[in-house]
């Protein structure tokens, strides 16, 4: 008989207790902490698990230290999953016997994204375990995304146990698991979704990939505020953390690299989703642009990076005198407070009367970006639409405003540089410390180095 212990599991992050408490001491959350049953597995239901040892470490060779210019290593040969933007996020390739994690919001297209890498990957076996959807409504999905695959098969189970024994059979290349939150062992008592099933069956998981090379794509929900759902520990268990965000409203939609233990972070995939599923999008900045006819008032371009990809995005402003006492600041896509912090420098060191005007101001495409790049683009895009002064189509801006009204300089400016100049911009201002060391010349676009923002106001108006 197996012994029965029951454990307190925090369920922000994932920290035990063997009593109930408050307050989470490693994480800080009030109220988190859920009992939860733990069996401790004995020997018989272990051995149902993945190859009888899961959660129990069991280590029959004991590892030697050896010098590190004994460890021979190779290129870890890549699996090509024939879609340009994941290959890119994820530096390269899928690695055998990786488990890649993919987060995001509900609806925001995880489950298509997934049979469509699927259904690319030609001349493999793939399983696909659905714990969320039926076959027919898989079919359905397969069916509008208009592909066929011989090699791709369906299995709704969420018992570990009972999918590792199809996976003996069926010995796929690649697994896709959909959700990790619906996945049960029966190893572990609580139900599916709580922190010690999220980390029994990652643990499982985990180990099926690393011992037989197949890689495993996990699929999981997030919370409220963007974390994954279940323990932080999920994170570090898996070798590569994708996030896949958008507006659910917009077409847009980014992949991005959280984690990768075989390829940078700083990585991004771009898709759009359409009728028939997503579609890469190689030149982001062109749709991002599309949209303009002719120069308008309250509208600048912004040379800016995401991830290692320049993009050049549309800031949009409307400033109007406020009928109310406290004027109004929004931002959509860009950081509110930023947004503040830049209007007080415009009124404090360019002298203009923003205090009784409300200020929206607006990513075009439903990008949400960072880049301190962008903040010379929204001033300009201030002050134009303040003036009803449009600027003109050819220019675009990538600097940093500090705090009395300096331009200071950004990252890889000679990238955003080739970008503007790709796309047909004529002008674009820059900081005069970017300038130094660049030699402008090579660039078919004129420059104009600055330092202070009312430099740049003049030369735009
Ligand atoms: P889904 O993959 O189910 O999202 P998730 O698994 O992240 O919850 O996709 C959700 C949305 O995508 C759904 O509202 C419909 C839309 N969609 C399209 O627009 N085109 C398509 O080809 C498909 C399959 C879905
Ligand atoms: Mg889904």
């Amino acid at each position: 008989m197996a012994k029965v212990k029951t454990l307190f599991f925090c369920q922000n992050c994932g920290a035990q207790s063997a009593k109930w408490i408050g307050r989470c001491p490693s994480c800080g959350e009030w109220n988190t902490y859920v009992e939860e049953v733990v069996e401790k597995p004995d020997t018989n239901t272990a051995a149902n698990a993945w190859k009888a040892s899961t959660s129990v470490g069991t280590t029959t060779k004991a590892a030697k230290p050896k010098p590190l210019g004994d460890i021979l290593y190779e290129e870890e040969s890549r699996l090509n999953t024939h879609d340009g933007e994941l290959n890119r996020v994820l530096g390269g390739g899928l690695v055998p016997g990786s488990l890649v994690l993919i987060g995001g919001e509900p609806g925001i297209g995880k489950s298509t994204l997934m049979l469509q890498i699927a259904m690319q990957l030609n001349g493999l076996r793939i399983l696909y375990v659905s714990g969320e959807e039926s076959e027919q409504q898989i079919k359905m999905r397969a069916e509008r995304l208009g592909r066929q695959h011989p090699g791709l098969y369906i299995l709704t189970e969420t018992n570990t146990q009972n999918i590792f024994r199809q996976i003996d059979q069926l010995q796929p290349n690649v697994v896709v698991v959909d959700s990790i939150q619906t996945l049960h062992s029966t190893l572990v008592e609580s139900g599916a979704g709580s922190v010690s099933q999220v980390r029994e069956c990652t643990t499982e998981l985990l180990k099926y990939a690393k011992d037989t090379g197949v890689p495993v794509l996990l699929i999981g929900h997030i919370t409220k505020d963007g974390s994954i759902a279940g323990p932080k520990i999920l994170e570090h268990m898996v070798d590569t953390v994708l996030q896949f965000e958008g507006d659910r409203h917009l077409t847009y939609r980014i992949l991005r690299t959280v984690k990768n233990r075989f390829g940078s972070t700083s990585e991004l995939g771009i898709y759009e989703m359409q009728g028939a599923g997503l579609r890469q999008v190689s030149n982001p900045s062109e749709i991002l642009l599309s949209q303009r006819t002719e120069s308008l008032s309250g509208m600048a371009i912004g040379a800016t990076l995401e991830g290692n990809r320049p993009l050049l995005v549309e800031v949009q402003a409307l400033v109007t005198p406020s009928t109310y006492g406290t004027p109004q600041r929004s931002a959509t896509g860009f950081d509110a407070k930023r947004l503040q912090m830049l209007l007080a420098v415009l009124e404090k060191r360019s002298g203009l009367r923003l205090g009784q005007h409300d200020v929206f101001l607006n990513i075009a495409g439903g990008l949400r970006l960072e880049d301190p790049a962008l903040d010379l683009a929204v001033c300009a895009a201030v002050v134009s639409s303040l003036n009803d002064v449009p600027i003109r189509n050819e220019i675009c801006l990538a600097a940093e405003v500090g705090l009395s009204g300096e331009i200071r300089a950004v990252s890889r400016l000679d990238q955003r540089l080739s970008e503007a100049e790709k796309l047909g911009f004529a002008e674009m201002y820059i900081s005069q410390f970017n300038a130094k060391g660049l030699d402008l010349a090579r660039y078919g676009i004129r420059v104009h180095p600055s330092g202070r923002l009312d430099e740049v106001l003049t030369g735009l108006f």
